[in-house]
């Protein structure tokens, strides 16, 4: 990692797990972000050096989730999430046939929606209530099953 892209993803990361811990999101670590940027999954709007929003895909045996979605906050309601999920869409659909999905929280789910995701949740995925890969993060954090996650699922149609 050059010290410029470890910058970045740890910005990224004291975006996403402020967030995190009002269980508005996911949590991320610095090494995941930088891991996603690397890939190609990972989609940055950024100031002079400072990261404005962040965006990632994340590949599951079964799906491609749009994840990560975070605007710093006085930069919010200028369309930069819906942007960079578009972006992100469009780069999901080139890696295969994957359902593309996210998990949204209350105040995002709208956002999801314009942006054509549908709220789909599918039962035989869910455990006690929990989504696999998300249960498995909360487990990788320390969190599960203490978790307060107020997470739907929602899968893009089309
Ligand atoms: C959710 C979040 C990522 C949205 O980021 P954003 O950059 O503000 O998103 P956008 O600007 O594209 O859209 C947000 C809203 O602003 C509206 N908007 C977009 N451009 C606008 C403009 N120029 N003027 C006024 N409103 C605008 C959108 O229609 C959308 O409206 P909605 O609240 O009815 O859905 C941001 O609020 C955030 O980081 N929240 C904390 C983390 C989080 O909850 N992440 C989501 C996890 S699923």
């Amino acid at each position: 990692m050059t010290e410029d892209e470890k910058e970045i993803a740890e910005q990224i990361a004291s975006l996403i797990n402020p967030e995190a811990s009002r269980s508005n999101m996911l949590p991320r670590k610095a090494e995941e972000i930088h891991m996603a940027i690397q890939k190609g999954r990972g989609f940055v709007i950024a100031e002079n050096g400072m990261v404005i929003c962040f965006v990632a895909i994340y590949e599951w045996p079964r799906y491609l989730e749009i994840g990560s979605v975070v605007t710093r906050e006085e930069y919010r309601r200028r369309g930069y999430a819906s942007r960079l999920i578009n972006e992100a869409v469009t780069a999901a659909k080139l890696m295969g046939d994957k359902p593309i999905i996210a998990l949204t929280n209350p105040r995002s789910t709208r956002l999801f929606e314009a942006l054509g995701f549908r709220h789909k949740p599918r039962k035989d995925e869910v455990q006690n209530g929990f989504w696999e890969p998300c249960k498995q993060t909360c487990i990788d954090y320390g969190r599960w099953p203490k978790c307060h996650c107020t997470f739907m699922q929602f899968f893009r149609s089309e």
